[in-house]
Parts: C-alpha cells; structure tokens; sequence
C-alpha cells in the first residue's frame, strides 16, 4: 500500500542544513524510543506500544463483539479530551460528520446535553439497543461523572433490571470508576497507566467505539504500525514525523508560533481538533528546570469554507504561522456540477466538472498564493479516507509532538494546568 505523503522541501522556507542540523539534536530521543519499545507499557513512550498490543486487540475485539450481540443502533461515548477527541476524529473523517448512529456527551451544557439525552430516549422508547461507553482515565472528571450520572438514570429506567448490559466503562485500572465498574459489574476495559489521554487513541478508548461502529481497527493499527517504522528512522528523508517536528521548531525559535493545520475536508475538522489537542496540552508549558515559559499555539482552519472567513488574515495580516496543509486525493463519493450552459458566464470552467476537481484548484490556487506572499507551509496528503491512512496520520502527529517536546525541552506527557481547573472547580463545587 502506498503511503500518506509529506511534502515540504520547497515550502517551507528553510534551508535543508537546519533543518538536518536539528534533526541530529533528536538521534538519542530515536534511540531511546528505540529501545523504549520492548518495554512495553513501562516508560514515558508506552502509547507507542499499542498498535502493537495483541492482547488488547483481543480484549477490545472480544467485548465488540459480545455488545454487537445486542444488536446497538446508538453508542453514547461519555468523555472530554483525550477520552472522546480521537474518537471522534477518526468517525468524523470516516463516516461523517452527519453520522447519526453516535453522540458525544462531553461538556456540561445543560441544553446539549438534554439533547443527546432526549435522542437517547426515543431509541429506547422504541425499544432499540443503545451503548454507553463512559471513558475517564483518572476517573474522576467531573463532566463525564455528571453526564454519566445522567445516561445511566435513564439506562435505569428502560432497563430496571439488566441496564448494566449496556454500559463499558474505559478508565485506569485502581481508578475510583473502575472499582465502581467493579462492583456494579459493568464490563470495563483498562487504559494501561504510562498511555496519557491524549496519545490513548490507539488504546480501548478510541478502538472500542470506533469497532462498536464496524470501523476496522485492525487497518488502523496496521497504518499506525508501518508509520512508527517510518517516524524512527534516523534518515530525516524517510521520516516525516521528524522533519515534521524540526521545521515546526525552527519556525518557532523565528517567532512563528502559531501552528495552523488546514483541512480541505469537512469530516476531518475533527482530526485537526484531535491535533489542536494533542500539540496545546503536549507542549503549552514551563522548560524543564526554568521559569520559562514555551508553547505553539495550535489552530484549525477547514478549506475551503475558512478562506472565505480568515483568508484575509493569514495571507494579509502577521506572519506569525506556519501552515499544515491536509486533503484527501480520493473521496467517497464522485460528484460533477451539471452542464448548465447558462451558468458559464456566471463562473466559468466548472460545468460538468467533478467537484473534486474544482476542490484540488482551491488547495492549489491557495497554496499558490501562500507561496507568493512567502508564507511558509507544509502539506500532508492522505491516498483516501480509510482506517489505514487514518492510522498513519494519528502516528505520524503522536510522534512529531513527542520530538517536539524534547526540542522545546518541557515534558510533553503532562498537563499539570489542567488538573489545576480540574482540582478549582471540585473546591468551588463543595463550598458553594
Ligand atoms: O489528554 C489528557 O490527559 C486530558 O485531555 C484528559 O484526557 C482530559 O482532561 C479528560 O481526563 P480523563 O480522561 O481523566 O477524564
């Protein structure tokens, strides 16, 4: 199979020295990866494990297919973060945003939330199946403890007796949930304790949804296999992860610190989101030692509907980013504007054209002008939209962030300011 391309050499205005100079800087992180992989899930780089891990796909496999059993038409995934944003990604970009058969309940908004729990509802009215996978690695987050408290009230009331057949709960194992998991039987899948949630994609968090929902995960596996080969070789030209990481670092070290991925593809708004994630908690912190503070500032911008909305900005305001152009060379479906013939003196040249067509002139016209207003970019090109290519994608940007957070010397598997809103909220919640 052939490979996700990526393409920066004559964009991304660098010279190659620096860039191979900066790439040496990370020869002992490759090495120690290296080395770190026959440890399985005992060091700092356990996530790059899991592709690997038969015996989880196994556990994930097995539980799929005792829940397809019941024969669900609605999964409910109870999670924010790196619980739900992969999750989410990899659906999104594969079935579509539209995609009816799964709800998201992350954040605590009162009028969402009613929502998703009033579709919930009229499955159950009519006596349809409907999973909830809850998902919290520590357990106690208070939005998906709340919003987990909702779903099973109403799984409850439709199912006084076997409701407990219907929820998976994903979490540490010890985690005050997993002993609630325990005692109230409900089936539950361990997140190993080194995956941090935002490189837990590849782990049951994102594998069992995504295979309750006949996604191949197998094939997002194998994508994510072959591309952690690629991502530690020492060969900066085989090795997108790494030249990926430096470029991105060199700009930065410049003053460019803004990180703009720009999707020409609506469903992978989503998997751009995932990035925004994965970079602002990785590398949003203090350099190890120092009271410095770094961090890239990640954005999403989705072509060609984001041209018509910051356009403007990024080609004539500050140069303050550096841009990660992603499309798909094929899609699902084909489509071709009519031969209107009247149409053609309103805007010419699209008639009976395929819409991809028209769509590839925009990421080239755009990419032309970035290029004449010396904006630097890079672009990433995924053959098509499948679990394969997804795989390598998800890799790829796991290990750039990893070789990010050594360059930029902060320790890129924590989030110690989250935990800080996280540990506020829980002390305004008892006193008030
Ligand atoms: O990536 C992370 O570690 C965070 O974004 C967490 O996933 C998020 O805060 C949710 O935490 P938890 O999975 O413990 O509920």
């Amino acid at each position: 199979m052939s490979d996700l391309q990526f393409l920066y050499e004559q964009t991304a205005l660098l010279n190659m020295a620096s860039i191979k100079d900066t790439a040496q800087q990370l020869m002992p992180t490759l090495y120690e990866i290296k080395d770190s992989l026959e440890k399985k899930y005992t060091t700092d780089y356990a996530s790059l494990y899991l592709p690997f891990d038969k015996e989880l796909l196994k556990k994930v496999q097995t539980l799929v297919a005792e829940k397809k059993k019941l024969d669900p038409v609605l999964v409910v995934v109870i999670g924010i973060g790196g619980s739900n944003l992969g999750t989410m990604a990899v659906q999104k970009a594969l079935l579509g945003k539209m995609y009816p058969q799964i709800l998201y309940a992350d954040t605590v908004d009162t009028d969402y939330i009613s929502d998703l729990l009033n579709i919930t509802e009229r499955y159950l009215q009519q006596q349809k199946t409907v999973i909830v996978n809850v998902l919290s690695k520590s357990g106690t987050t208070t939005e998906t403890v709340a919003n987990f408290e909702l779903f099973l009230a109403l799984l409850q009331q439709y199912h006084p007796t076997n409701y407990k057949d219907y929820i998976v709960v994903t979490t540490d194992k010890d985690s005050k949930l997993w002993h609630l998991a325990e005692k109230e039987r409900f089936s539950c899948l361990e997140i190993p304790g080194l995956v941090g949630g935002r490189f837990s994609v590849l782990s049951a968090v994102g594998l069992f949804p995504l295979g309750l929902l006949n996604i191949t995960i197998e094939q997002l596996l194998a994508g994510a296999q072959d591309m952690q080969k690629k991502c530690l070789d020492q060969n900066l030209y085989k090795n997108p992860a790494l030249a990926s990481a430096c470029i991105k670092y060199l700009h930065y070290t410049k003053g460019i610190s803004i990180a703009d991925m720009f999707l020409f593809s609506v469903d992978a708004e989503a998997l751009g989101k995932w990035y925004r994630q994965l970079m602002g908690e990785s590398l949003g912190k203090t350099v190890t030692d120092t009271t410095t503070k770094v961090g890239i500032t990640p954005t999403v911008t989705i072509g060609s509907t984001d041209l018509h909305s910051v356009g403007q900005l990024y080609l004539g305001g500050p140069k303050d980013r550096f841009t990660t152009f992603v499309s798909f060379e094929k899609n699902k479906h084909t489509l071709a504007v009519p031969d209107n013939k009247e149409f053609g003196s309103i805007v010419a040249n699209i008639q009976n054209r395929p819409l991809s067509s028209i769509m590839h002139a925009i990421i080239e016209g755009t990419q032309r002008a970035y290029s004449k207003t010396d904006l630097p970019f890079c672009s990433v090109i995924l053959p098509q939209k499948n679990e394969y290519y997804l795989g390598q994608f998800l890799q790829m940007y796991m290990l750039e962030i990893i070789y990010l957070g050594k360059l930029l010397d902060v320790n890129p598997f924590d989030q110690p300011h989250v935990e800080l809103y996280k540990k506020e909220t829980r002390e305004i919640l008892a006193h008030e």
